[in-house]
């Protein structure tokens, strides 16, 4: 099963809604890694490949994804019967106490599908489900099992990045979505990225510019601007997205009942250790889908 599918889950900082502009930049390859593969959206909306990587140090995360792709029917089956309510969350949220690791990759889908923006620290877990904008508990076994035919043959890792970008064989090509450099991302991830870990993501990219290929996508700053002044090309991008009154969590905020979403721009700068002109105009086409 190769075909384009949206994420399993939602995801802070995913880039759903960025894909397509993504996809336009991605030059022919036969071996993909995400090093910070969080939702995965762009794997999920792009074709296989011979060779894909999934990686991300959040442990649990990287277990969920692990249990989907080789068990989905008991995933699916320990699910059964779940409703989306606000006393489940908070069930799965403090009482419940997974015994393995089904148990564990249970909660966390529960709680990513019922929480604000997917958040699952738990700091910052909140109820954020809405039966009109939200994925209803009984479409969960579709979600589980289209994303484990996906994952098949995917290689999925829980290490550091570095420990990938380091091992990955030449020609790869790598998509690069870290957390970003100047915005309080700690309240989405578990582990935190700190300014040294930015530094030691260029200085690992640097390395290793001349064996392998990356698009890197940050927040547009001139610190990112100056660490990568290196590389080939730097692109000012812009898109639109919207966030459903379920992933709105300003509190107390009342919204009318036909409220679908407040729209927002996001803004970032995709950076390319190769030249895109010639890459795209050379190669076999890589599958761009629109939209
Ligand atoms: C911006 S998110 C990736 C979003 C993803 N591209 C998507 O579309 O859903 C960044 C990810 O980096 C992961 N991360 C943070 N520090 C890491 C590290 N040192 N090594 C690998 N992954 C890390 C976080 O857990 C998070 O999932």
């Amino acid at each position: 099963m190769n075909k384009p599918i949206n994420s399993p889950f939602r995801y802070a900082g995913g880039k759903f809604y960025a894909r397509s502009l993504i996809l336009k930049h991605i030059p022919f390859h036969s071996y993909y890694v995400e090093p910070f593969a969080g939702g995965g959206s762009i794997f999920f909306a792009k074709e296989k490949v011979n060779k894909n990587w999934l990686n991300d140090i959040d442990v649990a995360l990287i277990n969920t994804y692990l249990i989907i792709r080789d068990t989905p029917d008991k995933l699916i089956q320990y699910l059964s019967g779940e409703k989306a309510t606000k006393e489940r969350h908070s069930y799965y949220k403090n009482d419940f106490k997974p015994q393995n690791k089904l148990e564990e990759a249970a909660r966390w889908f529960y709680l990513n599908r019922t929480s604000y923006s997917g958040i699952m620290k738990p700091q910052n877990c909140y109820w954020g489900y809405g039966d009109k904008y939200s994925m209803r508990p009984e479409n969960w076994p579709r979600n589980i099992l289209r994303t484990s035919e996906k994952l098949q043959n995917v290689e999925i890792t829980c290490f550091d990045f570095e420990k990938v970008i380091s091992t990955v064989p030449d020609n790869t090509f790598l998509f690069i979505d870290p957390p970003y450099f100047n915005a309080d991302q700690d309240k989405f991830y578990t582990h935190s990225f700190s300014i040294d870990d930015h530094y030691r993501l260029c200085s690992i990219l640097k390395k290793h510019n001349d064996r392998i290929k990356f698009l890197l996508t940050y927040d547009n700053s001139t610190e990112v601007r100056d660490l990568y002044e290196w590389a080939i090309e730097i692109h000012d991008k812009e898109w639109n997205y919207t966030i459903n009154r379920t992933d709105d969590q300003k509190k107390g905020q009342k919204k009318e009942d036909n409220f679908k979403g407040e729209r927002y721009k996001g803004k970032e700068i995709f950076i390319l250790n190769y030249d895109s002109n010639a890459e795209l105009s050379q190669e076999p086409k890589q599958l761009v889908i629109s939209f």
